[in-house]
């Protein structure tokens, strides 16, 4: 057949292959495509592959203003890609629209788009994920407190998470202020688009390429992308890193000492152009461009060309340059929507833009010539070849000596995500192993037990163990603490600049032990141990050690008093107890009643004489600790030091009992023993081993739940035991609150030594008695659950409050060294005992 020949054939009509006419059809009739159709076509416009859903994920974890983004990865992408960040979290009631098509909090007019400030504007990266993928996704907001809500999704809507049954809604779990969005089983249902994809390795150097690409301009922004299971950092950026820093953290020195820092100044189209660009001592086979255009990253081949050409006159044959160009245009001139994936973007002037730019790299790199040093040529050092071979552009983790993969020798290896798995999981703990009481094991689903106290149904509850998935959102069991809601003061904190205090800062500084405070600020969470002896377990580099958490969190508190001396946060009782009731529950805790009328009366003696200090004194508590009293004796409220927790109330009986022995006369005393004394209200309570013995004495308190008392000593000093009668030295916290049992020193009735503190101490004789007399006492299994719900709100503070306070505030002193830490193992000497087996 001619193939020039004109056919009679009406045209848009299908011809086979050797141009036969197929049979004329019936017209067909337009049909609307099923929803589902059309969202899986369009999901396939905007991911193509994973690298595609990781810069949706960046984007939005930028667009909330995230310091710190962290991406995993697993099997390139295509099993697991999840990108964590500390932004500002999704409001709870927009989850349930999160991953509908055309939902967004960025735009809510089509003028927006000419002012728009953020990456996203279309609200179809979600949805377009879920369509191809399984998202699992958990965040927290800052009004959320204590607790993030997780969900699932798939096709755009809910569907029930791990373990949740047929519930599709929130779920509360432990977890940062910030999203977590984890992105499974990409193209499940596209099995064509799956096959497209090249290797994982291939997959995840794409993923590092564009992870690497957003580090450099992020500045501000900490980065971190993983192979799951794997402790190498392949864009190891903080967020404090300059442009010049981040580059060398991505492509090497190589690359950054041969930076030269672009200097345009503003046009008339472009009202900010900044940039890097290597000199001519630098060179390797192909362009590598990271081009931003209103912090977009796009492409532009017409620039890269221009860029290239611009070189060749400074490089050798075939050699490249390392380009980073921010550009700034004002947006009524861009038009981002001209590509599915934001990729490309059109704006005005653009060859104008392009010389302008190309100009002055030119006039730079001349200005510098005369000082070329040849180095790369001269040293014979090979230009690095890029593997990416379509891309043009770099993958930095390939591509520059930096970052090629550091081979470390096992006995260096570091787990620095304590997600990976818990040491918890591998230890009997501690306490009562009753029925139910579980702490390692999953806790049994719909035992509202496990949530916080009076929530019912809610559906808090700890992480289930159905979760398979790797990452935070798997977890051990916790309890999720009760809501609490936090108002902001108004008014402006108050200057306190009073000799005592500058004295008790100083003696902190002074006794400041550097490597701990080093070790403490990067260290990884390992887990808790033991809550009776309060130990925890982390890892500082290839180090294990174990943590007397009663001594740190009373240094921390003490420290965090001192410093916002006069300042602090308020917790308000409502409606406001008696201070007789609970400094009678004070003085039980300390001293178990005995029924003897003497003793009985000794015991009012001292209840009245503690509320009658402390009812003088409430001017002073109230203006510099926000602890207030009223005249009549009712405790108003007491100082919050940090927010997100609280002290137990179990233990306000024995702190206001303590302050009743305050030396008030001398201002710095006063005020280190009050503070010293807060430090303690605040350390977690310990857990008692058993319901009956020496570390068990039940009381009822008010509210009808029973609590415990015990003794106990320095985890780490068994010789220390239940002698040291010297409980008033506020350098060893964990043995005054639960102090040894001497009753030497025991005062009498007299009005002017109730200030002494000995009369709170228990006599040799009571020790060992049987639950308190007065107190009720619970059955085995009540106790169980008590103490469960108890571990895991420990725990739950320990990890998730407490321990990242004191990575970020913590300032380690030598008492903390010499007496509450311990190395227990080094993984370079476990190698060498291993060896010489
Ligand atoms: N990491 C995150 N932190 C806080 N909010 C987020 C995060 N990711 C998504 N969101 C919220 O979910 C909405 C939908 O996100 P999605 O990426 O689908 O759309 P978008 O960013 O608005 O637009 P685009 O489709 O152009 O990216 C966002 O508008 C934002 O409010
Ligand atoms: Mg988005």
């Amino acid at each position: 057949m001619d193939p020039l020949a004109i056919s009679d054939a009406p045209s848009g009509t299908k011809r086979r292959a050797d141009g036969a006419l197929e049979a004329p059809k019936p017209a067909q009739r337009i049909r609307a495509l099923d929803p589902d159709v059309v969202n899986k076509i369009a999901a396939g416009e905007i991911i193509i592959s994973p690298v595609h859903a990781l810069k949706e994920l960046l984007e939005n974890s930028v667009d909330a203003g995230a310091t710190r983004v962290e991406i995993l990865v697993k099997d390139g992408g295509l099993r697991t890609l999840q990108v964590t960040d500390n932004g500002s979290g999704i409001q709870k009631d927009d989850l349930e629209m999160l991953c509908m098509r055309h939902t967004t909090s960025k735009i809510s007019t089509f003028e927006d788009l000419s002012s728009l400030a953020t990456y996203g504007f279309r609200g179809e990266a979600l949805a377009s994920i879920s369509h191809i993928a399984q998202v699992l996704v958990r965040t927290r907001t800052e009004d959320d407190h204590l607790y993030a809500w997780r969900v699932k999704y798939q096709d755009g809507k809910l569907v029930p998470g791990p373990g949740g049954g047929d519930f599709t809604g929130p779920r509360a779990v432990p977890g940062p202020i910030g999203t977590q969005i984890r992105v499974e089983h990409m193209f499940y249902n596209v099995p064509i688009r799956q096959k497209a994809c090249r290797s994982h390795a291939e997959e995840f150097r794409k993923i590092v390429d564009m992870a690497g690409r957003y580090a450099v301009h992020c500045e501000g922004v900490g980065f971190s992308c993983k192979k799951a299971h794997e402790v190498e950092e392949y864009v190891p950026v903080d967020c404090d890193h300059t442009v010049p820093e981040r580059i060398r953290h991505i492509y090497g020195s190589n690359v950054s000492k041969e930076l030269i820092e672009l200097s345009v100044s503003a046009r008339r189209w472009v009202s900010s152009a900044k940039g890097y660009f290597t000199s001519s001592n630098y060179h390797t086979s192909k362009t590598t461009l990271l081009l931003f255009i209103n912090h977009r990253c796009v492409e532009s081949s017409t620039m890269k060309k221009a860029l290239e050409r611009t070189y060749t006159s400074f490089l050798p044959k075939g050699g490249r340059p390392f380009i980073y160009l921010s550009l700034e245009i004002d947006p009524a001139r861009v038009d981002v929507n001209i590509h599915p994936t934001k990729r490309e973007v059109q704006f005005l002037n653009e060859g104008e833009v392009i010389q302008a730019i190309c100009n002055q790299i030119e006039s730079q790199l001349a200005a510098v010539d005369a000082s070329r040093t040849f180095l790369a040529q001269l040293s014979g050092a090979k230009p690095v070849e890029p593997l990416d071979e379509d891309a043009g552009n770099a993958a930095p983790k390939f591509t520059t000596p930096a970052l090629r993969k550091v081979r470390r020798n096992s006995n260096e290896l570091v787990r620095t995500d304590k997600s990976q798995g818990k040491i918890t999981a591998m230890f009997t703990p501690a306490g009562p192993a009753g029925k139910g009481d579980s702490p390692a094991g999953p806790v049994d689903k719909g035992d509202s037990s496990a949530g916080p106290a009076g929530k019912g149904d809610s559906p808090a509850g700890p992480a289930g163990k159905g979760d398979s998935s790797a990452g935070a959102l798997e977890d051990e069991p916790y309890a999720v603490p009760q809501d609490t809601t936090y108002t902001t003061r108004t008014h402006e904190p108050a200057q306190i600049n009073y000799t005592s205090i500058r004295e008790l800062r100083k003696e902190v500084d002074d006794d400041i032990n550097e490597e701990l405070t080093k070790m403490i600020a990067s260290h990884t969470f390992v887990g808790v141990l033991d809550e009776t002896r309060r130990i925890v377990a982390i890892q500082v580099g290839v180090k294990l050690y174990l943590v007397d958490y009663g001594s740190f969190c009373c240094e921390f508190f003490y420290q965090r008093g001192l410093k916002d001396f006069g300042n602090f946060g308020v917790i308000n009782l409502e409606p406001p107890p008696d201070l007789t009731e609970i400094i009678e529950a004070g003085i039980q805790m300390l001293i178990p009643p005995i029924e003897h009328r003497q003793i009985k009366r000794y015991f009012d003696w001292c209840t009245e004489t503690v509320k009658g200090v402390l009812v003088r004194r409430r001017e002073m508590l109230k203006e510099y600790f926000n602890l207030e009293i009223t005249p009549d004796g009712k405790l108003v409220s007491i100082p919050l030091l940090i927010k997100e927790y609280s002290p137990t109330v179990r233990k306000l009986g024995v702190f206001l009992c303590h302050l009743g022995r305050v030396e008030w006369s001398e201002e710095k005393t006063c005020f280190q023993m009050i503070l010293k004394e807060l430090a303690m209200l605040y350390i977690p309570e310990p857990l008692p081993t058993s319901l009956t013995g020496k570390w068990a004495k039940s009381f009822s308190w008010s509210d009808g739940s029973s609590v415990t008392s015990g003794e106990r000593s320095s985890p780490f000093d068994p010789e220390d035991d239940d002698d040291d009668d010297d409980c008033w030295d506020f350098t060893t916290p964990m043995s005054w609150e639960f102090g040894p049992s001497s009753d030497a020193g025991v005062e009498g009735p007299d009005h002017e030594k109730a200030q002494s503190p000995t009369w709170f101490r228990r006599s040799a004789e009571s020790e060992g008695s049987d639950a308190g007399d007065g107190g009720q006492v619970m059955t085995e299994e009540e106790f169980c659950k008590l103490t469960r719900i108890r571990r895991q709100n420990v725990r739950y503070a320990l990890e998730y409050i407490l321990f990242p306070a004191f990575k970020k505030r913590l300032t380690a002193t030598n008492q903390l060294m010499e007496k509450s830490v311990k190395e227990v193992a080094d993984l370079k000497k476990v190698y060498k005992e291993f060896q010489r087996c």
